[in-house]
C-alpha cells in the first residue's frame, strides 16, 4: 500500500492548522530522532523513513523557514530573530526553538509515530524535550546518528535544491529532477537553500561541532543511539538504517502508546 505524503501541516504552519493527510494511528509507532552535520541527508533519510513505515517528518528548520513567507508584520520579534540566525548559518535561541515546539506538542502526541530531523539540537534543547515526553508518557525508540566525512558534506550542501512549494530535497548531481528547477512531486520551483552558501556553510558546521555533536554522548548513555555511516546512496544509508532499528529494536523496543487528541 502506498502511504500518500502528508504535508505536515500542522507541524510547519502551527496553530489550527491540520494536515493533508493526518497519519493513521498504529500500535506502537516509531519515534525517532535523527542526529546529524548540515547535509549528512537527515531530511533525505526522515523523507524515506516516513514512506516506509510512516510517521511524520518533524523539521524546526522548516517551520523557520516557512514563517520566511509570512509578511514581516507577521513576523514576531522572535520569528524575525530566528531568520537571521539562520541566515548567518547560527543556532536559533534554544528558548525560541523550544517555544515552536511546545506549541506543537499535538504533532509529538500523534500515535502515527514522530521522525524529529534537527531537533534536539543542544544538550538544553534534549533535555527539554526528555520532560516534555515524560510529562507525556511518550517514549523514544532510538537517536540515529548519521556520521559523515566533511569533504562530502560540501558537496551535498553545494547541490542541494529544495522545492519551494512541499520542501522535497534534490541534488543537482545525484538526485537531479527530471526538469531542471522544477519539482517532480508538486512541480513547484526548486531553490538553493540561503544557508547553504559557503560562508554560511562553516559557521552552521562550528555551530554542529561546539552545540550539537554533544548529543551522541546524550543518547548513547541512555542507551538510545544508533551509529549509521551516511556515505553511499541514499538507499544505501536506508537500508542501513533499517538494519540498524532491527537489530536495535529486537534488543528490547521502548515504546508507549500516548493519548491520541
Ligand atoms: P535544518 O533545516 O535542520 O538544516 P541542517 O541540520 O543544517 O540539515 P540540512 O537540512 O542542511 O541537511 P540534511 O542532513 O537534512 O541533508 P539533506 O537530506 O537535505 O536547520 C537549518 C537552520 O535552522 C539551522 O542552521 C539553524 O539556524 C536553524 N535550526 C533548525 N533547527 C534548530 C534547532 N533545533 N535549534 C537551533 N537552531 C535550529 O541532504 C543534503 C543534500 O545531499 C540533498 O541535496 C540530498 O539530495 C543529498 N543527499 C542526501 N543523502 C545523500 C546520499 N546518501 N548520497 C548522495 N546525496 C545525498
Amino acid at each position: 500500500m502506498t502511504i500518500p505524503m502528508n504535508d505536515r501541516a500542522a507541524w510547519v504552519k502551527g496553530g489550527l492548522a491540520q494536515c493533508s493527510h493526518p497519519p493513521v494511528p498504529v500500535r506502537g509507532p516509531r519515534r525517532l530522532i535523527l542526529l546529524g552535520a548540515p547535509g549528512a541527508g537527515k531530511g533525505t533519510q526522515a523523507e524515506m523513513l516516513s514512506r516506509g513505515g510512516g510517521g511524520c517528518q518533524l523539521s524546526t528548520g522548516d517551520i523557520f523557514r516557512a514563517s520566511k513567507s509570512l509578511v514581516t508584520a507577521d513576523q514576531s520579534p522572535a520569528v524575525r530573530g530566528a531568520l537571521e540566525a539562520m541566515a548567518r548559518g547560527d543556532l536559533v535561541s534554544d528558548e525560541t526553538v523550544l517555544e515552536m515546539v511546545r506549541e506543537r506538542m499535538r504533532c509529538l502526541r500523534c500515535n502515527g509515530g514522530i521522525l524529529l530531523d534537527g531537533f534536539p539540537r543542544t544538550v538544553a534543547q534534549a533535555a527539554a524535550l526528555g520532560q516534555l515526553l515524560e510529562e507525556e508518557n511518550i517514549k523514544l525508540d532510538a537517536v540515529l546518528s548519521y556520521e559523515m566525512p566533511l569533504e562530502i558534506i560540501v558537496d551535498r550542501l553545494g547541490g542541494r535544491r529544495t522545492c519551494e512549494s512541499c520542501k522535497a530535497v534534490f541534488h543537482v548531481e545525484t538526485k537531479p529532477p527530471l526538469v531542471a528547477g522544477v519539482c517532480d512531486r508538486c512541480g513547484g520551483n526548486l531553490r538553493q537553500r540561503q544557508d547553504d552558501a559557503p560562508e554560511a556553510v562553516s559557521i552552521r558546521m562550528a555551530a554542529y561541532k561546539e552545540s550539537t555533536a554533544p548529543l551522541a554522548e546524550f543518547y548513547e548513555m541512555q542507551g538510545l543511539l544508533l551509529s549509521i555511516s551516511a556515505v553511499g546512496t541514499p538507499e544505501e544509508v536506508y537500508q542501513r538504517t533499517l538494519d540498524a532499528l532491527d537489530r536495535h529494536l529486537a534488543e528490547g523496543p521502548a515504546h508507549s502508546e500516548a493519548v491520541p487528541d
